[in-house]
């Protein structure tokens, strides 16, 4: 029986180039996401390589219907073998600009959801000794970025579960990864909320954030996809994909520097 890997977000972007990916080293593939139609499609994809797949429609927010997925999954295949965290939203805003909605939308989707998977598979992973789990982070996670408080707030919780599971499920055989793309050339903007003191400042930051997706050193959803493919296969702990990782790697040694150079080109850019 071929290994099975369940992916979140899979209906587009970085979770369906992940799911193409795995498919083609001869995974079954999982997918999970909201849009039933959009996953079906990847569904369709994945068998006409040749692999077996099973679309979940599946808002992972929502703990029931991830118990209902892992169940589902688990029935379908029999085994688990590794789990990819990757469904994520966007906002932008200060805490002053965002409400108490806001922020338990992003805790829900991009930290909450991964708890949940988490501890749904967990049983099935300890009863083998054996299991990967890469949670998709963000260079957010590594170093604060202005105007994105939630945002932050939710990929550096992914930073602490991530690191923290890792020592904890090491002993028992369990591989746990985080992997933190910078900017990708997604559909992220499709979901993104972007928040400011009136119309013009949420226009202004859509714009600003639209064309950070021309720029060249932008990765592409089979960057992330690869990357996550590598983290697995060589047991890694932590990536950060792409170019990104010299500014991630400046906050580590020079946070200091780091933040004072960051607030000046705020002020350059008012
Ligand atoms: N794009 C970037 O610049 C960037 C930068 C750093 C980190 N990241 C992280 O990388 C990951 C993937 O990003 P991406 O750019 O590939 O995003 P994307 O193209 O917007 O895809 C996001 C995926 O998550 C799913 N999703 C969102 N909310 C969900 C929910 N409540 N339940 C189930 N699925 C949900 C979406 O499908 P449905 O809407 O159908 O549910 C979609 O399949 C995210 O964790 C993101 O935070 C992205």
């Amino acid at each position: 029986m071929a290994p099975t890997v369940l992916i979140t977000g899979a209906s587009q972007g970085t979770g369906k180039a992940t799911a193409l990916l795995w498919a083609r080293k001869g995974y079954n593939v999982v997918l999970a996401a909201r849009n039933g139609d959009r996953l079906g499609t990847v569904a369709r994809e994945i068998r006409d390589i040749g692999v077996s797949a099973l679309a979940i429609p599946t808002d992972v927010g929502d703990a029931e219907q991830v118990k209902a997925l892992i169940n589902k999954a688990l029935a379908f295949y029999d085994r688990i073998d590794v789990l990819v965290n990757n469904a994520g939203i966007c906002l932008t805003g200060t805490m002053a600009q965002t409400s108490l909605e806001d922020w338990q939308q992003i805790m829900n989707t991009n930290f909450w959801s991964y708890v949940y998977t988490i501890r749904e598979v967990l049983p099935h992973f300890l009863e083998n000794q054996a299991g990967s789990i890469v949670n998709v982070g963000s260079f957010g996670g590594k170093m604060p970025l202005p105007n994105m408080t939630a945002y932050c707030a939710s990929k550096y919780a992914v930073t602490g579960l991530t690191q923290t599971l890792k020592l904890e499920l090491a002993p028992q055989g369990i591989h746990v990864c985080a992997v933190h793309p910078g900017v990708i050339n997604s559909d992220f903007m499709e979901r993104a909320l972007f928040r400011g003191s009136d119309e013009t400042e949420s226009e202004s930051r859509r714009q600003q954030m639209q064309a950070m997706l021309q720029q060249s050193w932008v990765s592409q959803p089979e960057d992330i996809a690869q990357t996550i493919w590598d983290a697995v296969q060589f047991k890694q702990s932590e990536k950060v994909v792409g170019s990104i990782s010299l500014a991630t790697e400046a906050y580590r040694l020079f946070p200091g520097l780091t933040q004072w150079l960051m607030e000046q080109a705020l002020i350059a850019n008012r």
